[in-house]
């Protein structure tokens, strides 16, 4: 069975892409526009992204409908679930949302291994599924919490970074506000871990700083959502990105 990491790899290839649509969207007619709107974007992903915008009005029978949707359309699915409970919680949650047909998942380092995440790596590991761990949000106010606390006597990152390939996680998620800490964590991993970067546009993050530095995949919600033309944004952003990774690494 091929894991989610080379699943991403391949269709990434296939695609042209490293562009992840964070399907955010709010507002009436929910499932109808999130449907008609990843088919229309769907030629410039290798993924798509969703969190509780789309979970919390829809529960997990209308998010299977685009699951599934996304799986017919050729691309991978990512739960920005940031598991963050007790082993037996968190669990149950990745149960659920693996059932509902999800490819991975995101977790939140803080709660740890031992009866924290060990049992979602173990169960995404038995499935097939993938699981990306966060290093280092997007956000101003992650600073406070992923490097001005200090874990095990360095900041935050940098352990979760560590602990990120010693789980051996699928990804790691860095924002593409802070490029110099994707170099840093990129190289800190020696770059065994690809590296998901979201905050690009709307959050201030430069594409082309997070893609130089060592970002493998893209995240952008907002910069494509909120334009009258998502097709020709997303597209954009297909296009620029995959130019800046061959760039990379030419
Ligand atoms: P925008 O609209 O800012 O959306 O392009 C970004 C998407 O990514 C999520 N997000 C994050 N997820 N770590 C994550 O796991 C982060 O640091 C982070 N920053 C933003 C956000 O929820 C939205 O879906």
């Amino acid at each position: 069975m091929k894991g989610f990491r080379e699943r991403m790899r391949e269709t990434s290839e296939r695609r042209e892409s490293i562009l992840i649509l964070a399907l955010d969207l709010k507002g009436e007619r929910l499932l109808e526009r999130s449907l008609s709107l990843l088919e229309e974007v769907s030629q410039s992903l290798c993924a798509v992204k969703l969190n509780r915008h789309l979970l919390l009005p829809l529960g997990l029978k209308g998010v299977k409908q685009i699951v599934e949707k996304a799986r017919r359309l050729g691309i991978q699915t990512i739960m920005d679930c940031k598991l963050n409970d007790i082993g037996s919680t968190n669990l149950a949650i990745a149960e659920s949302l693996f059932k509902a047909g999800f490819d991975a998942l995101t977790v939140s380092p803080y709660v740890g291994w031992k009866e924290g995440l060990e049992p979602v790596f173990k169960l995404a590991k038995s499935l097939g599924r993938g699981v990306l761990s966060l290093v280092y949000m997007s956000h101003p106010g992650a600073k406070e919490t992923f490097e001005e606390a200090f874990i095990q006597g360095k900041p935050a990152y940098q352990v979760f970074a560590g602990w990120a390939a010693r789980w051996e996680a699928d990804g790691l998620i860095v924002g593409a506000t802070r490029p110099e800490k994707i170099r840093e964590i990129h190289h800190l991993v020696e770059g065994k871990l690809p590296i998901y970067s979201p905050g690009v546009g709307f959050q201030g993050g430069s594409l082309e700083a997070a893609i130089e530095n060592g970002a493998n995949y893209i995240i952008v919600g907002r910069s494509i959502l909120q334009t009258e033309r998502p097709a020709e944004a997303a597209e954009n952003f297909r296009r620029e990105s995959w130019r800046l990774l061959r760039l990379r690494e030419s």
